[in-house]
């Protein structure tokens, strides 16, 4: 493996521009790179109602909505962020995100939502409570190749709507979300990331519908907003855990959470508010990270600053009353700045963005590619993904540079790029998200549906974008995570059949044929 840090300096030394930074210009690294995932030959765009994959790629179901974990419990709904756990490649600990139901509750609790008809009985609302949050699935390769869960495992585990959660840093006790420490449950779980000392990120993203159309029914009890929108962090492999929700990283529609080390050691955490308009943050932690101490490094978590990127200054703002001073006109503890993260971002100058969802940190380079899906209110319908460069490639600098990687469009072949991974080796892989109701018409109809698209960041193939793989209809394909071999591709297919309007003829069968069920898959070499 190329010592990536002596090869950029050398590659790069006196080639810094001071509005952009350190972004690599050209790379040599010898080709081909890439791990075995990486070499396919790319598949067409597709309308079927099938997950289609390059020859010689297969796909098990691991899990899938309603199945028995052998406990009691069963795996909840729409999944989307899966990140394994675990060094062997054949055995380990999956945490996946169960995100919302929306309008496939018909099919979850036969509940439909009319103009002016009723609202979700209590019943209903718990049954949606169940299947929100995450799961943690104990999974085993067997000798025939095949990913299954190893049911009855003291680790598989629901987290929902209904779990407790401590709060931590400085919104814990706050007036400004009612003085609690703790909370009740998680939901709206998009996608998240992988903490150093191996836990697991949980970003809740979009809660306020959630949390209106629950609190609105009668015999449900109103749930606080400000209790979410914040990352939350579970550890799968302690069972027992409560997991937390860490105020320090802000409270807004997270996307994902991605962590990774500044230059003195500070752990450094980065996010987007997926919405319209919204910016994209990170934390840095006031204290060093000392592997030695393991999960206690957590409490990095509770002390530091959160910033908000303004992209036109290419700076990085505090949002802390004692560093940004115009904050205390509006706020008077930290704690309120956090739980008015957006509002505080917006006053201290972040930029209103085109709905920044995940953010990855390139493995060789250290740069930070950042998804932005699309602004329809902008006439932005096909998004781009930006590659942001610190100062000084420091993930704690405040100033920084940036470009566009890539546009989404016909030239590029894909459009509304949402979930980011890298491979081992550095290529970028995009799952998209054309709203289910807008995939094949209009400005999409070119794409057809939603799909997992790698695209290399070195070499001669730099920027193009070649498709992987396809998913049922009115799906999207999220939570791409490679096993430590890099020899199994996990990946969710979220909401198949999303736009169904009857259960008898649901818009897909994906994938037993009957009714559309979100499941989490393993795709393998044949
Ligand atoms: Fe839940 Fe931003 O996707
Ligand atoms: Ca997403
Ligand atoms: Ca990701
Ligand atoms: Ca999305």
């Amino acid at each position: 493996m190329t010592n990536y840090n002596d090869t950029y300096s050398q590659q790069h030394a006196g080639n810094r521009n001071p509005q952009y930074p350190s972004v690599p210009l050209e790379f040599n690294f010898r080709e081909p790179y890439g791990t075995r995932f990486s070499q396919f030959r790319p598949i067409r765009h597709s309308t079927q109602d099938q997950l289609i994959l390059p020859r010689g790629y297969k796909y098990d179901i691991v899990a899938t909505w309603g199945q028995d974990l052998g406990n009691g419990e069963k795996f909840g709904f729409n999944n989307d962020f899966t990140c394994y756990f675990g060094s062997n490649p054949n055995e380990g600990l999956l945490w996946v995100n169960h995100e919302y139901i929306g309008n496939m509750s018909i099919f979850v609790t036969g509940y439909k939502e009319e103009p002016g008809g009723p609202k979700r009985t209590p019943e209903q609302i718990a049954v949606e409570k169940y299947n929100l949050g995450g799961s943690v699935i104990h999974i085993r390769k067997g000798t025939d190749g095949k990913w299954t869960i190893v049911k009855g495992s003291p680790y598989n585990r629901r987290i929902t709507a209904n779990t407790p959660i401590n709060l931590t840093g400085p919104a814990k006790g706050d007036a400004a979300v009612g003085g609690v420490t703790q909370v009740i449950g998680t939901f709206a779980n998009c996608s998240g990331g992988k903490t150093l000392w191996n836990t697991a990120f949980s970003g809740e993203e979009n809660y306020e519908g959630i949390v209106e159309d629950w609190s609105e029914t009668p015999g449900v009890s109103a749930l606080n907003p400000a209790h979410y929108g914040w990352v939350v962090e579970i550890d799968p492999s302690d069972p027992k855990s409560t997991p937390k929700k860490h105020s320090m990283l802000g409270r807004f529609a997270h996307e994902n959470a991605v962590m990774t080390l500044g230059k003195t050691g500070r752990v450094v955490v980065y996010s987007g508010d997926d919405a319209n308009d919204q910016c994209v943050y990170k934390f840095v932690s006031d204290d060093v990270y000392r592997p030695e101490l393991g999960k206690q490094n957590s409490s990095l978590l509770e002390k530091g600053t959160l910033y908000v990127a303004d992209m036109g200054a290419t700076k990085w703002v505090a949002l802390d009353l004692n560093k940004t001073p115009k904050l205390r006109d509006k706020y008077k503890t930290q704690g309120e700045v956090l739980v008015n993260t957006r509002d505080a971002a917006k006053l201290a100058g972040g930029t209103p963005l085109d709905r920044p969802e995940d953010v990855e940190i390139h493995p060789r380079d250290g740069s930070v590619f950042i998804a932005f899906t699309n602004n329809t209110k902008h006439g932005n319908y096909y998004g781009q993904i930006y590659r942001l460069v610190e100062e000084n490639n420091d993930h704690e600098s405040t100033s920084f540079g940036y470009e566009i990687f890539i546009s989404g469009g016909p030239q590029s072949g894909f459009a509304c790029p949402d979930n980011l991974m890298f491979d081992q080796t550095g290529n970028l892989w995009v799952c998209t998200d054309i709203s289910s109701d807008k995939t094949n018409q209009g400005a999409y109809k070119f794409f057809g549906n939603n799909g997992l698209y790698m695209i290399p960041t070195e070499g001669s193939n730099r920027g193009k974008a070649m498709q992987f793989a396809s998913a049922p209809v009115q799906a999207e394909l999220t939570g791409t995570w490679l096993a430590p071999d890099g020899e199994t591709l996990f990946m969710s297919v979220q909401h198949p059949g999303e736009e169904s309007e009857d259960v008898n003829n649901p818009t897909s069968r994906w994938p037993f044929g009957d009714i559309p069920r979100p499941s989490v898959v393993a795709i393998t070499r044949q």
